[in-house]
């Protein structure tokens, strides 16, 4: 069976007593909520994660997640942190290809590829992002679009590398607009990118990826999203900044 997971992206928000207080906060009314194949995964700034992941350490189903991470191992890179520092103090996750690094830090497939491979190796699991832009969509080239960004920055791997990652669906109009994707249009590409990585690895590695959406997911409409079939959680950025409105999301799945 695949995960089901509900993960926030903090963005640039919450200096560390702040981030603290919100996590431990979620921590607390999370702890009883989140069974079996279900995961909460919060991805905040860097200066966060090695307190958040002593905090979140006595418990099954909560991680904590990085938001980029250089492509190279070590080295003269200044101002970078490396996917080994990330996991030397307890990150499990690390999100790849978010629309904000595309646009606002050139990264593209061949580059986001690489930072794929070196996460990979050093044991985070990718929470890997694709979606169109509104022209993209307005002029139909939607699917084209994620079938490249699948394809070019993760079709390289093997299927045993592939399966660790997780997909994460995100209209880039959608994203802090206040204008969800109806559940019949994320469905809709859930299933399309359900195809493509079946017609790459086969259908049982397909089945057991677990596809999040993410683009104004909140309280209100986070239930209907995640009874479609192919939507298996939310990449939440606005909404997870408030712990009750992130935790009622998270118990949409109970
Ligand atoms: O990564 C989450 C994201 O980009 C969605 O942001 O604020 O629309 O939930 P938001």
């Amino acid at each position: 069976m695949r995960k089901k997971i509900v993960a926030g992206n903090w963005k640039m928000n919450k200096d560390y007593s702040e981030g603290l207080s919100l996590f431990s906060e979620v921590l607390n009314m999370v702890k009883d909520e989140v069974r079996g194949e279900q995961q909460v995964v919060v991805c905040a700034p860097y200066i966060h994660l090695h307190s958040l992941s002593a905090l979140a350490k006595g418990t099954n189903n909560v991680f904590v997640g990085a938001q980029n991470a250089h492509q190279e191992a070590s080295g003269a890179y200044t101002g970078e942190i490396s996917t080994g520092m990330l996991k030397s103090v307890g990150v499990e996750y690390v999100i790849l290809g978010h629309s904000e690094r595309r646009q606002y830090f050139g990264e593209n497939n061949e580059l986001l590829a690489k930072k794929t491979n070196t996460a990979l190796a050093n044991d985070l699991k990718p929470i890997f992002c694709i979606g169109e832009t509104l022209a993209e969509r307005e002029s139909n080239q939607h699917f084209d679009v994620i079938k490249t960004q699948l394809a070019e920055a993760t079709f390289h791997l093997s299927a045993e590398d592939f399966s660790k990652l997780v997909i994460a669906y995100e209209p880039v109009w959608a994203i802090g607009t206040g204008v969800t994707a109806s559940s019949a249009q994320a469905q809709e590409i859930h299933a399309f990118i359900r195809s493509e990585v079946a017609a790459k690895y086969g259908a049982e590695v397909a089945e057991n990826t677990t596809i999040l959406y993410g683009g104004s997911c909140n309280p209100g409409n986070a239930a209907e999203l995640f009874a479609q079939k192919d939507i298996d959680g939310g990449l939440i950025g606005g909404a997870s900044l408030k712990s009750r409105d992130f935790v009622d999301i998270v118990k949409t799945f109970n």
